[in-house]
């Protein structure tokens, strides 16, 4: 723990959190976390369970895993999907091939088992989202800088439509190597031109009507699709993030002020408004608000429409991922990650049906969507926003639960949630039943903005909060919070704090996405690293229980210019996967001077976006 930060200590915290019975408790589990034991892990000569030899922090055009561990390039940008695809040539980008391909930028993966249901551990359907592109590393002659990726042409834009969204590849392991079956017949892509299902209570409403779609229940395509998670009848839950920049144009006839809360209306990041009309606000006003849902994709069904399950509202969704609550019914919980957005979670109205699979294909749409407050006493409260509770009425323009959905983050507003420091993944510990919330960063917050739960002005490095919801029931009303870790730099950033013995490496910066190995150990993956410190994003592994807890150590470091995405375990915890994302996003790096051409370091090969695998040297459980 850092001696110099200017957050209260741990024993402060606790006092001020919870009640005096919670105090004693919670003070001995601090007092547990934050001991050295009397016998350290005698090959790391710390107190962490996890036995591998600590990574040093590196920056440089390559990857680097932890000595012992292997690590394999499973799939990049442009390897084949779909039967018939061609091999990727850089020089001869089409849409046609791109929609056969692997798309750019993956970020969420997923681990379906092939056959579904199968425990074996070697066959899976991998599913990854493709959230954006970087024009200017895929195609020549667009230059550096912020204008780059604006002066792509009509077919450039069609190869980025069919390079974005999510793709469904097969793979096997076999004598220890991970490998992408050829012509699977679950293969898919899903592209920002799929015809797509909308469901739920947003389905037909007024603002999703377009002159494409009278109807407003039909939608082509997917946008910026960040993580996600799954469910528990084995489908994928693709989530929409950043949709507002892909849509430009003439912004007067955006509904207001919810245009304005979302973002939509600003400049476009990319040439898409020029050549594609509906893109276009000026021509389609409602077509942005047919983005920024949960998608539900069924892996096992290649022939099946994507489904957006408007009941889990409309905001900039990192992931969603599921718990059941003790009854049977499934908790999802949600980041909305933009700076001061809030934490949701939404409960269905019905038990899942293990038996039926069939019976769960529109659980999602009904349900309770909730937004999270933090108070400073350590209670979580969630607060459901159902029209006509509350301050969600039609005079406040809810008329309808579609308009609660689709206004998700203005229905909020009104009920007084916390805003975070960027919301970003939200996962359970499936071996202690805590919600950990990912917190990435938010250097707007300002010293008078500070609250208990975003304790940091000016915070550039983030933090990690852990809820434990009452009772350990995930459909309770409330539960209690805590602070995990404040990352940054022990020493350096201020109120930067993790377990005492974490080393010069082990510290970490902007966590994104986390993942638990069956043991209940987080590894947490970060997207923007302290280049300038000569720190890469990369994967740092930490208990959560006992003597090791919040000792953070760094396991991966990626290429330059990189996040690290994705991170899921096989369930033997014998392969790691990753997906590396945007290698070569950097100042002044362009298609034909890359900061990196990782992973094919070839001349004329841009760098390509990847998916790794990691396992140990000789097998066995990653850690260990
Ligand atoms: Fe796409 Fe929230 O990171
Ligand atoms: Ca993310
Ligand atoms: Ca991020």
């Amino acid at each position: 723990m850092d001696e110099h930060n200017d957050t209260p200590s741990i024993g402060e915290l606790v006092e001020q959190r919870l009640g005096r019975r919670d105090a004693m408790r919670g003070l001995l589990g601090a007092v547990a976390a934050f001991s050295v034991p009397a016998s350290a892990n005698a090959q790391t000569g710390g107190p962490s369970s996890l036995t591998f030899k600590e990574l040093a922090h590196t920056l440089d055009r390559n990857q680097h895993v932890a000595e012992g561990y292997d690590v394999q390039v499973l799939i990049r940008w442009g390897d084949p999907v779909t039967a018939g695809a061609p091999a990727f040539d850089p020089a001869k980008l089409s849409a046609a091939d791109q929609e056969k391909q692997f798309g750019y930028n993956n970020d969420y993966l997923g681990l379906h088992p092939v056959p579904a249901g199968s425990t074996a551990g070697d066959r899976f359907l991998l599913v990854a989202n493709h959230e954006y592109i970087n024009s200017n590393l895929m195609f020549a002659g667009l230059g550096a800088g912020r204008d780059a990726n604006l002066k792509t042409s009509k077919a450039q834009v069609e190869i980025e439509m069919a390079a974005v969204g999510g793709a469904v590849v097969e793979i096997a392991r076999e004598n220890g190597a991970w490998k992408v079956v050829p012509d699977s017949k679950f293969a898919r892509r899903v592209t920002a031109a799929t015809p797509m299902d909308i469901s739920g209570p947003a389905a037909g409403h007024d603002l999703m009507k377009t002159s494409a779609d009278p109807s407003g229940a039909k939608v082509l395509g997917m946008l910026n699709n960040c993580a996600g998670g799954a469910t528990p009848w084995g489908t994928w839950l693709t989530c929409e993030e950043n949709f507002d920049v892909y849509f430009g144009g003439d912004a007067t006839q955006l509904l207001q002020p919810m245009s304005r809360r979302y973002g939509v209306g600003r400049a476009a990041a990319y040439g898409w408004p020029r050549h594609v009309d509906r893109f276009n606000l000026g021509k389609e006003p409602n077509e942005p608000n047919r983005f920024g849902w949960v998608v539900e994709i069924d892996p096992y069904d290649p022939a099946a429409a994507p489904v957006k399950r408007t009941a889990l509202g409309r905001f900039k969704h990192e992931g969603c991922t599921y718990v059941l609550a003790k009854d049977g019914r499934v908790v999802l919980y949600s980041g909305d990650d933009e700076r001061f957005e809030y934490v949701y979670r939404f409960v269905t109205a019905k038990p899942w049906n293990p038996n039926d699979r069939a019976a769960n294909k529109d659980l999602l749409d009904d349900g309770t969507l909730s937004v999270a407050r933090f108070n400073a006493d350590g209670k979580v409260e969630w607060l459901p926003l159902v029209q006509g509770q509350g301050p969600l009425t039609a005079e406040n323009g809810f008329a309808s639960q579609g308009d609660v959905v689709i206004k998700a983050r203005l229905a909020a507003d009104l009920l007084k949630p916390t805003p975070m420091d960027r919301p970003e993944d939200i996962e359970t510990n499936p071996a202690n039943g805590r919600v950990y919330v990912v917190l990435t960063n938010n250097g707007q917050r300002k010293a008078e903005q500070v609250d208990r739960a975003n304790p940091r002005a000016g915070n550039d490095h983030g933090h990690i909060l852990e809820i434990a919801p009452k009772d350990g029931d995930h459909a309770a009303a409330e539960g209690t919070w805590s602070i995990f870790l404040l990352a940054g730099k022990p020493g350096q950033d201020a109120g930067a704090r993790y377990h005492r013995a974490t080393s010069d490496n082990g510290w970490l910066s902007c966590p994104d996405n986390i993942a638990f190995d069956s043991k209940g150990r987080i590894w947490i993956v970060t997207d923007g690293a302290p280049s300038a410190a000569g720190v890469a994003d990369g994967v740092y592994g930490a208990d959560t229980t006992g003597f090791g807890r919040a000792l953070t150590r760094c396991f991966y470091q990626a290429p330059t210019g990189a996040e690290v995405c994705g991170p899921i375990f096989t369930p033997d915890d014998s392969t790691l996967f990753l997906a590396i994302q945007h290698p070569g996003e950097d100042s002044g790096s362009t298609y034909e001077k890359p900061s990196t051409r990782w992973p094919d370091f070839k001349d004329g090969m841009p760098p390509r976006p990847a998916v790794v695998a990691i396992t140990k040297k000789g097998g066995g459980a990653i850690g260990s």
